[in-house]
C-alpha cells in the first residue's frame, strides 16, 4: 500500500493507471477508521479496479476548534486496518497541500435550502466546509466512484449537490450504515463515550427502529411524538432533532405516501454529539 502527502505524488501514481484503463475509487476519510470505513473500501473494491482512500481532518468543516482539536488522530492504527483491507493508496495531505493559501480561503456554494436544515442548523457553515475539501479531493483524485456512508444522509446529499454543481463526472455511492451488534451506529466519535454514554446511545437506533418498526401503524405526527419521548428522561442525553423527512430534501415529511422517507436523529450523549438514520423507504 503506497502513501502519499502530495496531490502531485499521488497524479503521478494514478497516470498510468488509469491510462491502463483502470477504474479509480475514493473513499474520503477524516480517519479513526472503524469497520463503517472498511465496509466502504470493501464496497469500493466491488467497483473499482484502484482504491484510493483519504485520511484528512478538515479544519474548515469543524465549527467548535475545541472538537477539531480532540479529534481522534491515531494514524499507525488506520493505515494498518487499510493495508489489511487491501488498500490501494492513502492520501494523507497537511492542511498547507489541501489550503495553500490558507484554511480560510473563500468558498461558497449554492447547496439548496437542505444546507441549513438539520445538522446545517446546528452546524453552522458546516456542509459548506465539506463539499470545499470533498472538491478538493475529487480535483486530486479525479476519480470514477466515491464512497459515502449512509449515517451522515444530509452530507451525502450536499455532495451530490456539489456534483451537480460543478458537473463532476464522478459516480456517488452511498453505503450503508455499519452497526455495533447491539445497534449503535459505527462511528468514529463513539470511542469519546464513557461506559454509561454508550448503554444511553442506544437510545438513537431504538427510537429510529421504533419509527420503522410501527410505520403503518401511526400517523408520521404519532410516531415522531413517540420516538422523541424515548429521549425523555435519559440523563445526560440532549436530543436535538428527530424527524422523519423527504429524503430528496430533507423537509419534514407531509404524507406517509411520499416515496422517499428517511428517519433521522440527532443527539448530544455526554459531551459527545452522535447522528444516526434509517430510511423507511
Ligand atoms: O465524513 C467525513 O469523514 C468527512 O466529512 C469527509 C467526507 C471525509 C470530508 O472531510
Amino acid at each position: 500500500m503506497e502513501v502519499f502527502k502530495t496531490k502531485e505524488a499521488l497524479k503521478a501514481y494514478l497516470k498510468p493507471l488509469k491510462a491502463a484503463g483502470k477504474k479509480v475509487a475514493v473513499v474520503p476519510t477524516m480517519g479513526a477508521l472503524h469497520n463503517g470505513h472498511i465496509s466502504l473500501i470493501k464496497l469500493a473494491q466491488e467497483h473499482a479496479d484502484v482504491i484510493i482512500c483519504s485520511i484528512f481532518v478538515n479544519p474548515t468543516q469543524f465549527t467548535d476548534p475545541k472538537d477539531l482539536e480532540k479529534y481522534p488522530r491515531p494514524i499507525d492504527h488506520d493505515l494498518a486496518m487499510l493495508k489489511d483491507a487491501g488498500c490501494d493508496g492513502v492520501f494523507m495531505p497537511g492542511v498547507e497541500e489541501m489550503y495553500p493559501t490558507g484554511a480560510d480561503e473563500n468558498w461558497h456554494i449554492d447547496l439548496g435550502k437542505a444546507e441549513f436544515l438539520l445538522e446545517g442548523e446546528f452546524r453552522k457553515g458546516h456542509y459548506q466546509g465539506v463539499t470545499q475539501i470533498v472538491k478538493k479531493l475529487f480535483d486530486a483524485v479525479e476519480p470514477d466512484i466515491a464512497m459515502f456512508g449512509q449515517k451522515d444522509f444530509q452530507q451525502v446529499l450536499m455532495i451530490k449537490t456539489m456534483v451537480a454543481h460543478f458537473n463532476l463526472r464522478v459516480s456517488i455511492i452511498t453505503c450503508p450504515i455499519i452497526r455495533e451488534d447491539d445497534g449503535l451506529a459505527m462511528s468514529s466519535r463513539n470511542i469519546h463515550l464513557t461506559a454509561a454514554d454508550r448503554k444511553n446511545a442506544l437510545v438513537l437506533s431504538k427510537s429510529l427502529q421504533y419509527v420503522i418498526d410501527n410505520f403503518d401503524s401511526f400517523s408520521l405526527k404519532e410516531l415522531e411524538e413517540s420516538a422523541k419521548s424515548f429521549y425523555k428522561n435519559i440523563e445526560g442525553v440532549e436530543l436535538d432533532y428527530f424527524t422523519i423527512a423527504n429524503g430528496h430534501n430533507l423537509e419534514p415529511a407531509k404524507s406517509k405516501a411520499e416515496d422517499n422517507l428517511v428517519a433521522l436523529a440527532a443527539a448530544k450523549v455526554g459531551s459527545t454529539r452522535l447522528i444516526d438514520n434509517m430510511i423507511i423507504k
